[in-house]
């Protein structure tokens, strides 16, 4: 039973999801499906290429010419586009910028959501994102909906990028975090919300250790 679960992770933007995801598919053996790159993919192809994605037909289209999969790299998870590792180009601030606006698009999130389905269709992954347990995987066999302070979300934003090299003021993540929590739980396909059945854990005062060990717990009594 353990080995084929199913774990969704929804939230906001930057909340830890992708920490504690990790964390749980470490801990349990499982894969790490991390769905919002995906959509971040999408938008680098976009920008990359001149898509206006404000236009279906171009849209449909280009969605013809995109593949999108993942490979272990020293040990992460990247993100590859056409056969190209993009994991660094999607955490740019001008993908973050765009990437609201084209996961809204329901051709786009058609496309992806069927990729994310074949790609869990054996369970044993732990899968964030911000329709996992809505739309996705509504058969999980945990739903978490994780929740942060805004600030405290910033901060930590504003660390990951600093970490990984990439410049950006602490005013523009804040008002990005909180421009794309807006679209992202607005838009009419699939909006951001908590499963009935999800088990909220607001980690605004949890450490990354303290908010995996809740997480298994709760893994272990869906054993
Ligand atoms: O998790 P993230 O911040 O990397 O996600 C980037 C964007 O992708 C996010 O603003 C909304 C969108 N997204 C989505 O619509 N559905 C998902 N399952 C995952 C992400």
């Amino acid at each position: 039973m353990f080995s084929t679960m199913i774990i969704a992770i929804d939230g906001h933007s930057s909340c830890g999801k992708s920490t504690l995801a990790k964390g749980l598919a470490k801990a349990l053996h499982y894969a790490y499906l991390d769905t919002g790159a995906m959509y971040r993919a999408v938008t680098l192809y976009f920008l990359e290429t001149g898509t206006d994605y404000s236009d279906p037909q171009a849209v449909e289209d280009a969605l013809q010419h995109i593949e999108i999969h993942f490979e272990r790299v020293g040990g992460q998870n990247h993100t590859f586009l056409n056969g190209a590792d993009v994991e660094r180009e999607i955490r740019e601030m001008r993908v973050s910028a765009h990437v609201s606006p084209v996961s809204a698009i329901s051709a786009v999130r058609r496309a992806m959501v069927a990729l994310q389905k074949s790609m869990g269709s054996r369970g044993g992954i732990v899968a964030d994102g911000r329709d996992i347990g809505t739309v996705v995987f509504p058969d999980a066999g945990l739903k978490i909906f994780l929740t942060a302070d805004l600030d405290v979300r910033t901060s930590r934003r504003h660390l990951e990028l600093a970490a990984k090299g990439i410049d950006a003021e602490w005013d523009d993540i804040r008002n990005n975090l909180m421009e794309r929590d807006r679209i992202d739980s607005g838009r009419a396909d699939s909006p951001l919300r908590k499963a009935d059945d999800a088990v909220v854990i607001d980690n605004t005062l949890l450490s990354e250790e303290e908010q995996l060990e809740r997480a298994l717990q709760l893994a272990r009594e869906r054993k």
